[in-house]
């Protein structure tokens, strides 16, 4: 191999470490008020989407320490409205990291102050990469899975990416 003009060869870069799913994992809390909320005095369902966005998007920086861009959100679906009052909860953690991306899983739930009842509201699967100044895709720290739900959520995430890639590639091919 060439040395350089200095003498020294070129450093190699160490491989990243691990990191396990919990240092990652985002538990976010808002209360919803009547400025994001429909003339029913339901929440908007671009204003979850946000917070969606938001709370995956922490997860994706706290594992990767970089920049991140959203590459993709799967189908999202609304099952119960969420009112003004109510507090609006997100849980994400990263199902699967691949190279330059990884894959984070939002669960969205309603409370009710009151009562303290609990709903499943959303559920969202949204890919991000992590990118430089540049924005090039660079590479990601492996995952390291602790507990049983940690490697059901990796195994499933690996057919949700066959799919999107196929989605995504399939249309590039169709613009050629
Ligand atoms: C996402 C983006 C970085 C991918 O760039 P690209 O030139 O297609 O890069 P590559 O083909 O090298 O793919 C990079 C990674 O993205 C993944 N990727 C690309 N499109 C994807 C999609 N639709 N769904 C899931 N993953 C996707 C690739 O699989 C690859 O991941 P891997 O390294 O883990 O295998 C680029 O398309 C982009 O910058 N898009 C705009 C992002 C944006 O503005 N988001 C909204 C605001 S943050």
């Amino acid at each position: 191999m060439a040395k350089r003009r200095g003498g020294s060869l070129p450093k190699k870069k160490a491989p990243l470490r691990g990191k396990p799913v919990s240092t990652s994992r985002v538990e976010m809390v808002e209360v919803v008020l009547p400025n994001d909320a429909n003339p029913l005095g339901a929440m908007l369902g671009g204003r979850v989407m946000h917070l969606i966005d938001i709370a995956s998007a922490i997860a994706a920086h706290r594992h990767s320490n970089s920049y991140v861009v959203t590459a993709s959100v799967d189908y999202l679906d609304f099952r119960n409205p969420i009112y003004v009052g109510e507090l609006i909860l997100l849980k994400s953690s990263v199902n699967r990291v691949f190279h330059t991306s990884m894959e984070v899983g939002v669960k969205v739930f309603s409370e009710n102050v009151l009562t303290g009842e609990r709903k499943h509201t959303s559920s969202a699967y949204v890919t991000f990469v992590a990118v430089n100044k540049e924005r090039e895709p660079q590479p990601v720290p492996p995952l390291l899975l602790e507990t049983a739900e940690d490697r059901r959520r990796w195994r499933e995430a690996a057919q949700r990416r066959r799919i999107r890639l196929a989605h995504r590639y399939k249309k590039r091919q169709a613009r050629r």
